[in-house]
């Protein structure tokens, strides 16, 4: 195989809704990845409601991240199961464990710590819906962040919340040794309990005190999540990502990556109820095309590895279609 040098990468996928796609983009997204060339650990990190590995045909996974949680197994490496792709591996989560849906914030850097040691080139971790600090820390301690949502209004608006939400937790985690910022921050929330602009605390900050507001914006440059459009039913819908990143840009104060989107098909829908995955049951519908998009654009930020067009894709699907029952 080719040598695709690449820097190791986590992604996490989250969205605020529920439904919005990031369980089926994540293992879409995996597979289509590693059949690239790219060794790839997907994980549940879905500790309510894990079912990633549905999405993959995995029946009953032998193994779970509980199992780490838990310190029945001590090395993460235990717990990788394989796929019937040789280059795509699963972490299952798994069923509610009790204590778990407030893991203690210690537990959570050990997770990271972990999974930051797997021999893979990219590891995507699927997250939870709603605005948990399970599923906000877990956002936040990947090297980057991925949202899903879809064009209509609640998911765009619980999508805005998730960030607003993992921002401030963000800056309130990392700037706990700035106690200056730290007591600002909680002074501020006090009197602004319902506050959902960011801009408004970095002015309040900048009256405080210039130089924490100044580490807080630095921190903010560099936050960049990216952004994945899901359930597009009209050509004009894709718009509406530009439109969130504008949104998030003017009140949340930080620059999203607006990296691509996926129509809506039935067929998506259909594979899902098949146990099967789209790109393996329908490589001509539009899905496909756009999870391979999808992969164009996050590639070229780490990969030396070439360009390749989509018939490659198209080939190389067909090739590996034959290790699924469909
Ligand atoms: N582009 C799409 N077109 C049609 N149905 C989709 C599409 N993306 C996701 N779905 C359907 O939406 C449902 C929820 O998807 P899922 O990935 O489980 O969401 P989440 O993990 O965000 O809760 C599934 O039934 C899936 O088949
Ligand atoms: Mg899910």
């Amino acid at each position: 195989m080719e040598d695709v040098s690449f820097e190791k990468i986590i992604w996490s996928v989250a969205g605020g809704k529920g439904g919005t796609g990031k369980s089926i983009i994540t293992a879409n997204l995996g597979i289509g990845l590693s059949i690239m060339g790219f060794r790839v650990i997907l994980i549940d990190g879905d500790l309510g409601g894990p079912n990633l590995h549905n999405y993959l045909n995995i029946k009953k996974p032998k193994h779970t991240l509980n199992d780490f949680i838990s310190n029945k197994i001590s090395n993460l490496n235990e717990i990788i199961l394989d796929t019937p792709l040789e280059n795509l591996k699963i972490i299952s989560g798994g069923t509610e464990l009790l204590g778990v849906a407030n893991l203690p914030y210690m537990k959570k850097e050990k997770i990271l710590r972990h999974i930051n040691n797997l021999d893979a080139d990219i590891i995507i971790m699927d997250l939870g819906s709603g605005t948990s600090y399970n599923t906000l820390d877990f956002f936040n301690l990947s090297n980057k962040g991925i949202i899903i949502s879809n064009p209509e209004p609640n998911a765009k608006y619980d999508a805005y919340y998730f960030l607003k939400n993992a921002i401030f937790r963000k800056i309130s985690k990392n700037l706990k040794k700035d106690s200056d910022v730290k007591n600002i921050m909680n002074k501020f929330l006090k009197d602004n309990m319902s506050v959902i602009e960011i801009s408004k605390f970095m002015n309040y900050l900048k009256s405080e005190s210039k130089i924490s507001s100044e580490i807080v914006e630095n921190f903010l440059y560099s936050y960049k999540p990216k952004l994945i459009m899901n359930k597009i039913r009209k050509k004009n819908q894709i718009l509406e990502g530009d439109w969130f990143v504008n949104i998030v840009k003017n009140f949340l104060i930080i620059d999203m990556d607006y990296v691509g989107y996926m129509k809506f098909d039935n067929r998506v829908v259909y594979s899902s109820e098949k146990i099967v995955p789209f790109i393996f049951k329908y490589p001509e519908c539009a899905p496909t095309k756009n999870i391979f998009q999808i992969i164009d654009k996050l590639r070229s930020y780490n990969s030396k590895q070439l360009r390749k067009p989509f018939e490659y894709f198209k080939k190389e699907i067909k090739k590996y279609s034959k290790y699924w029952s469909m």
